[in-house]
């Protein structure tokens, strides 16, 4: 068995024969409030996996630069070896979730212009937010990789948003991570699933995301079922 590197709340990861590639290993578990919420899901692996690969697939050939090299399996994709920016980077498209807790601004409304956000990854201060001078000085980033990061994060959205109004979804909002492979590049890494998106019908508004688990209003492998049902029948 390979050596493990990282396990984080929904994956691992392992090191590979190769010093520049990592294997990417999804798991079965949900987490929802820092953790504080725990459960596990037979097939959620799967799913987010296939997902995330035909969603990452869907950016390479629009020119977004990522970590993927290959499926390799259900469970299992090959992807560059990067370290990540300790960042969760956030576009809000509509207003829901803590943007709405934090500053009392009513749900659903529909922004004029995506916001930004980048929120610094430490769960003992649960993910404070944070602005691009904070980044710098606690080293997290430079100044010219924070533009490139939000240059190529408001790329993803408008990629995004297309793609799953094609599937009759709107783009709420999501999380993204980017790292930095050895000689330096930028590369989209992580996920893109509906754990780390939120995704509502354009005609009802029904959640097809994590919110079904974190609000306990549907059933998650069914609800992420129907998201890969339509990027396959789009
Ligand atoms: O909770 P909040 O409203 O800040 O979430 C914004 C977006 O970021 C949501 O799509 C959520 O699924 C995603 N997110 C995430 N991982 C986190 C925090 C938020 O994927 N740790």
């Amino acid at each position: 068995m390979a050596e493990l590197l990282y396990e984080g709340k929904a994956k691992q990861v392992y090191k590979t024969e190769k010093e520049d590639e990592y294997l990417i290993h999804y798991k079965d578990d949900a987490t929802a409030g820092n953790g504080v919420k725990h459960d596990k899901f037979e097939g959620k692996g799967v799913l987010n996996n296939t997902i995330s690969c035909i969603i990452f697939d869907m950016l390479e050939e629009a020119g977004i630069k990522t970590h993927m090299i290959k499926k390799l399996n259900e469970r299992d994709i090959l992807v560059k070896k990067v370290d990540i920016f300790p960042l969760e980077v956030i576009i809000r498209n509509i207003t829901t979730g803590s943007f709405c807790r934090r500053l009392g601004a009513p749900e659903g409304i529909v922004l004029d212009e995506p916001i930004f956000e980048m929120s610094y990854k430490n769960d003992e201060y649960g993910d404070p937010l944070i602005n691009d001078d904070h980044a710098v000085a606690l080293k997290l980033a430079t100044r010219e990789e924070l533009a490139y990061i939000k240059e190529t994060t408001l790329k993803i959205n408008e990629l995004l948003k297309e793609f799953f109004l094609s599937m009759n979804l709107k783009l709420v909002d999501f999380k993204i991570e980017f790292g930095k492979t050895a000689d330096g590049t930028i590369l989209l890494a992580d996920e893109i699933s509906p754990d780390s998106c939120r995704l509502w019908d354009v005609d009802t508004n029904q959640k097809y995301d994590k919110d079904v688990f974190r609000q306990d209003i549907g059933d998650l492998i069914e609800t992420y079922k129907a998201v890969l049902a339509r990027m396959q029948n789009k």
